[in-house]
């Protein structure tokens, strides 16, 4: 039996992400037995495999000819799918310990407003005593049911909240009530509570939340995105919290970021704000999806968590 070949890898990141993945990623491919060099420049025409952050650092794909796949090392794609020049097979990352950071981020704000953390834990004022329902009780629209959405939605159903999942296809999840199509988009919504956003961005999806659905919440609901900003209409959302219609708003993404400085949700009192931070990829699990991504590459295997250009995502 030959040798293996040694894969030339183009690892096109900032430096600080360079200097971080290149040894977890050379240690993953060295554990599933594939030779490699790992550069962050080399010729176009010399690479077997592109890892990229889809930032645009990469403009031009077209004189990669010889390249078997592009393989993000980010979930979302949303910036480098309108790229005519990508044509590649392109993986995006679906990492085990982003999923679970993401599963804490959100039933963290979850439970935040749930048991009404800021009304009687931050705040020294007054003595009121009311009971918080049980989350039996609390209906929670968790909009796109994937690898990040769908895990969220598990967690708040063992905690045993009222879930009730939105997606593009029918799917089934124990423990919750699962919807899809425009009309399951309604009846997730309607007299929900909370409303989690982990859908990708693509046409069918932008402004999903708008004066007409957001109208469908309970009085006083709370929206929590950390999937994409332009799911929101920012506009709608802001009439919303101020008319009191909505309660709270926390978003983790945004239309454009970094958020502006002046940007009118910063200073708004109804707004909770973090810098895209909801969930990161950690580098030790992405590193191991990377890496099994270029064996099935050289073994002739499919690869795995390839983004479907007709969906979107
Ligand atoms: N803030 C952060 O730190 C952070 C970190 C990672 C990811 N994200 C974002 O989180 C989002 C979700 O990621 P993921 O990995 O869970 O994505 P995913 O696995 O691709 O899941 C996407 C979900 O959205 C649903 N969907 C797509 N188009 C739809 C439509 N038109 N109508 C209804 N449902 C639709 C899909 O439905 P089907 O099930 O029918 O396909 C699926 O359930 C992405 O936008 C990603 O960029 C954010």
């Amino acid at each position: 039996m030959s040798a293996p070949r040694t894969v030339d890898v183009l690892f096109s990141a900032p430096q600080d992400v360079y200097d971080e993945f290149h040894p977890a990623i050379m240690a993953a491919l060295k554990s599933v037995g594939v030779p490699a060099r790992i550069s962050p420049e080399l010729a176009p025409e010399d690479v077997d495999y592109i890892v990229f952050t889809p930032n645009d650092l990469i403009k031009d794909f077209s004189g990669f000819t010889r390249a078997r796949a592009a393989l993000s090392i980010w979930a979302g794609v949303d910036k480098v799918l309108g790229n005519p020049t990508l044509t590649l097979p392109l993986a995006r990352m679906v990492d085990p310990g982003q999923r679970e950071g993401m599963v804490e981020f959100v039933t963290a704000h979850v439970l935040r407003h749930h048991i009404g953390m800021d009304r009687y834990i931050l705040s020294s004022t007054g003595w009121d005593q009311t009971a918080p329902k049980l989350a039996r009780y609390r209906k929670v629209a968790v909009l796109g049911l994937g690898e990040l959405g769908g895990a969220c939605a598990q967690m708040l159903s063992a905690l045993n909240f009222d879930v009730h999942g939105w997606s593009r296809r029918a799917r089934e999840l124990d423990g919750m009530t699962c919807h899809h199509g425009a009309e399951g988009l309604t009846r997730a919504l309607s007299d929900a509570e909370i409303v989690i956003c982990l859908l990708p961005t693509t046409p069918q999806t932008e402004n999903v939340l708008n004066a007409q659905t957001l109208a469908l919440l309970e009085p006083g609901a709370v929206v929590i995105n950390p999937g994409r900003g332009a799911l929101i209409d920012d506009a709608a959302l802001i009439t919303a919290l101020d008319a009191g219609t909505l309660g709270h708003a926390t978003l983790d993404t945004f239309r454009i970021e970094p958020l502006d400085e002046d940007h009118p949700f910063r200073a708004h009192p109804k707004i909770t704000i973090s810098p895209h931070i909801a969930s990161l990829v950690r580098v030790d699990s992405s590193a191991g999806v990377i890496a099994e991504n270029i064996r099935r590459g050289e073994a002739g295997e499919p690869f795995l968590h390839l983004v479907s250009r007709q969906e979107g995502y």
